[in-house]
């Protein structure tokens, strides 16, 4: 049988296929239905920056809490349920998952600007998470607010969190940067030991008889693959960080071209939605297949085989591919 065997974020994992940050990964009973699936790990739903207000809370001030549900090196952490019932509840939902299950791991926290919360990332990693992905997410709509004081916004983040923990960290980012190797290469100077491509934003959308606007979540398709194939293609030479995948992967052949592209593993998400748990052991027995129907023995020797610098086209990563693809349509 084909060894599926990689590593992401210094984590050893059984196989690349890792169920993203979603409700699915906050359930107890899911979780366990998902190792037992085959899920090589998990990352549970984000933490968000504004439900951590620990900062200036005064902690003194809170008794301290008998809770089984906390590892004993958290017991001493105020009872703040009617304070903040989510940030307490995500470090019990932490440690009892890591009770739970055997693969590893990660937790979440979707957040943009370093303040006092950032201390909250010392608790995730004495909660037991095996890693933490920080999923940076603001939405710069003022004019005044440039790209250079964003990005600098995220590195402080990124290095003030790095300062925190000593379990690896992973940044989930948008594609929408001006430059976007060029910030890949900051996060890893600043310290990120993986980069997830990509974040995936709800947008609004308009009914034009009523004129509300609503952001009712749709999920991915496969064709969402493309632009997470091209970035890993380009930026696998570039860094040594991790890479991971997330966004448009439904199928063992999208495992596969993620991995040929470079990532060391892929995240799924809206597959699991609309076509149940089940599905993680579908797509990996497609991946299992293919590798072995096409006589390879394990999973590394397909790995980064078609990155900007591997592929025969290295053009098709790039920008002279636009007008070849333009053209080839005649009518
Ligand atoms: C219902 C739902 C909830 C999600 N919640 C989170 C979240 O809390 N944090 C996060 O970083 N991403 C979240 N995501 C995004 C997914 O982790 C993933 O990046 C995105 O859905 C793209 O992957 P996919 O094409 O496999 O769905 C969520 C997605 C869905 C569908």
């Amino acid at each position: 049988m084909a060894n599926l065997q990689t590593t992401y974020l210094k984590l050893p994992l059984k196989n690349p296929l890792i169920v993203g940050a979603c409700p699915l990964t906050g359930d107890l009973d899911k979780l366990k239905q998902i190792e037992d699936a085959g899920a090589a790990a998990v990352v549970l739903p984000s933490l968000f920056e504004e439900q951590i207000q620990l900062h200036g809370m005064g902690l003194s001030q809170f008794p301290p809490r008998e809770d089984d549900n906390l590892p004993p090196a958290l017991q001493h952490i105020p009872q703040m349920d009617e304070y903040n019932r989510g940030a307490n509840g995500y470090l019990a939902h932490i440690y009892q998952a890591k009770k739970a299950l055997s693969i590893p791991v990660i937790a979440s926290i979707n957040g943009y600007y370093a303040g006092g919360w950032v201390q909250y990332a010392r608790l995730i990693e004495a909660a037991k998470a095996d890693a933490l992905e920080l999923n940076v997410y603001y939405l710069p709509t003022k004019p005044t607010v440039t790209s250079a004081e964003v990005e600098e916004m995220y590195l402080k983040l990124v290095r003030d969190v790095k300062a925190s923990v000593s379990i690896p960290v992973a940044v989930k980012i948008s594609p929408f940067f001006s430059a976007l190797a060029n910030i890949v290469h900051q996060f890893e100077a600043a310290g990120a030991n993986g980069l997830v491509l990509f974040n995936r934003f709800y947008q609004p959308e308009i009914d034009p008889e009523t004129k509300m606007v609503s952001s009712a979540l749709q999920f991915s398709t496969p064709a969402e693959l493309r632009l997470r194939l091209r970035w890993t293609g380009i930026l696998r030479s570039q860094v040594k960080m991790g890479l991971c995948i997330s966004g448009g992967i439904h199928s063992g052949r999208d495992i596969l071209k993620g991995l040929m592209a470079g990532a060391d593993a892929v995240m799924t998400v809206s597959a699991l939605y609309q076509n149940g748990l089940g599905h993680i052991q579908t797509m990996l027995t497609e991946l299992r297949e293919w590798l072995e129907t096409n006589d390879y023995g394990s999973l590394a020797e397909i790995q980064a085989s078609v990155t900007r610098n591997q592929a025969k086209d290295t053009s098709a990563f790039e920008r002279a591919n636009y007008m070849t693809v333009l053209s080839s349509k005649k009518e």
